[in-house]
């Protein structure tokens, strides 16, 4: 395994190794911020299953964050993290310093419109701005074959499949299933800022999730409202929940159902999200129910 740090050497050693593996050898690139666990270390098998050359990107991205988000204090483990991409077979580790991919700030944004209004874009204005942004700049330093991504962040991977099928990106997206604790929360970096209590607490989202599913497929809950009040009501069982949002959408177009529209009759998928806040630390969670 390769570890570079700059846009030069990337695609070098790029060079070098598909020359190595044969010209039809894929690269699969899993873009992430590090920190890594069980979730990220599912996308790169993936990737390994699906490609020849495995690259994957460190790299916390200031533009994604919001004023006073945590970027300052995103968890950060280079070694840790090395470790596990060495363990699951990854050849290239491109670790970017916030120079290396905005020597200038960037004038170029881009920005996809209507998949990032709901959710996570409402609640943080500008992040898929910032998101679309380095991902593009990725798939055009490292110019994948297919892109790893995990359906935790569900409206993340609606909005760059939008964003490839807008620009005809030549990258294949592949979504992957949300990996979790074995009591049910969701794996993510930034787990580790909650107290035992709250880590405790936490469990009520993905309860929460599973109930509104259950609900939904059973017939007891028909409408999104019905839905939501499934989750809000076991969200509240926990104390030190707050609330950032609670959604029922169509997926993967993330658009709202009217309000006494009949699941049921739905033939499409449904995303079930929901973003609570243990202290400063927030987390998000979802399931998907596909269509009938
Ligand atoms: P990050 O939060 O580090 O996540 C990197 C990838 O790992 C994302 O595709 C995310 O959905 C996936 N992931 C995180 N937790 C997961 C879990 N429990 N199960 C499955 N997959 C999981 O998402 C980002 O970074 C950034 O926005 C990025 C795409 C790198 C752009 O900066």
């Amino acid at each position: 395994m390769k570890v570079v740090r700059t846009i030069t050497e990337l695609r070098s050693e790029l060079k070098d190794l598909k020359s190595e593996r044969g010209v039809d050898g894929k690269i699969g690139l899993v873009p992430t911020m590090g920190f890594l666990h069980q979730g990220h270390a599912s996308l790169m098998r993936k990737a390994k299953d699906l490609s020849q050359i495995v690259v994957i990107s460190i790299f916390v991205n200031p533009i994604q964050f919001g004023p006073g988000e945590d970027f300052e204090t995103y968890p950060r483990n280079e070694a840790q993290d090395l470790e596990l991409a060495e363990k699951e077979g990854v050849d290239l580790v491109f670790i970017p310093t916030v120079e290396e991919m905005y020597p200038v700030p960037t004038k170029t944004i881009i920005h996809v419109s209507a998949v990032t209004e709901r959710l996570c874009g409402a609640s943080r204005p500008g992040h898929f701005d910032g998101v679309t942004t380095v991902v593009s700049k990725l798939f055009n330093i490292v110019q994948p074959d297919m892109a790893f991504f995990g359906m935790k962040d569900a409206q993340q991977v609606a909005v760059l499949q939008q964003m490839v099928n807008d620009l005809n990106i030549n990258v294949d997206i592949v979504p992957c299933p949300i990996i979790r604790e074995q009591d049910g929360l969701a794996l993510s970096s930034r787990n580790v800022y909650l107290s035992a209590e709250d880590r405790a607490q936490a469990l009520v989202l993905s309860r929460s999730l599973q109930a509104a599913k259950q609900a939904l497929e059973s017939g007891e809950a028909r409408t999104a409202q019905e839905v939501r009040d499934v989750l809000v009501s076991i969200i509240n069982q926990s104390s030190h929940a707050v609330i950032d949002y609670t959604e029922v959408l169509s997926f993967p177009t993330l658009e709202p159902y009217e309000d006494h529209e009949d699941l049921s009759e739905r033939n499409h998928a449904t995303l079930i999200a929901l973003a609570v806040k243990f202290g400063k630390t927030r987390l998000i969670d979802n399931v998907l129910i596909e269509s009938k």
